[in-house]
């Protein structure tokens, strides 16, 4: 990611967190994604009152990727932003997913703070299978 490229990002990152329907844990989440054809796609949690169906903004990402550009989106990289003192990296269930569409991308986490963490998805999810059944 290149550092202009990067400020923009983290601001979309920003604004879409204010989209977040969070009301029970009041976490509000941004996912910006940018895609290997240049284009970028944002998300926000999306909460439940049965809290199990609650969809992370990493998800919310790809499912906006994917509904624009088909199943040959790739990531390129990935900038979560959370209104916190210490950045977070995505959850479980969010690396799996966003490993189905990229090969060991960039993740940039940021936060209120200057704590930054700069990852991939490899370091966070290594050994994962690479067999596709299409
Ligand atoms: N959440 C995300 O959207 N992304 C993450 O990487 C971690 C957690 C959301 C889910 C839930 O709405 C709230 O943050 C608290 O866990």
């Amino acid at each position: 990611m290149a550092e202009k490229d990067i400020r923009e990002l983290v601001k979309q990152a920003q604004e879409v967190s204010k989209n977040a329907y969070a009301p029970y844990s009041k976490f509000r989440v941004g996912c910006v994604l940018q895609s290997e054809s240049g284009q970028v796609y944002s998300g926000c949690n999306i909460e439940n009152i049965s809290y199990g169906l609650t969809i992370c903004a990493e998800r919310a990402a790809v499912s906006k990727a994917i509904s624009a550009e088909g199943s040959k989106f790739r990531v390129e990289s990935v900038v979560i932003y959370t209104p916190t003192e210490m950045p977070i990296t995505p959850c479980g269930a969010c690396r799996q997913v966003l490993k189905e569409f990229g090969d060991n991308f960039e993740i940039l986490s940021v936060c209120n703070s200057s704590e930054i963490i700069r990852t991939s998805i490899d370091k966070l999810l290594p050994n994962s299978p690479e067999i596709k059944f299409e």
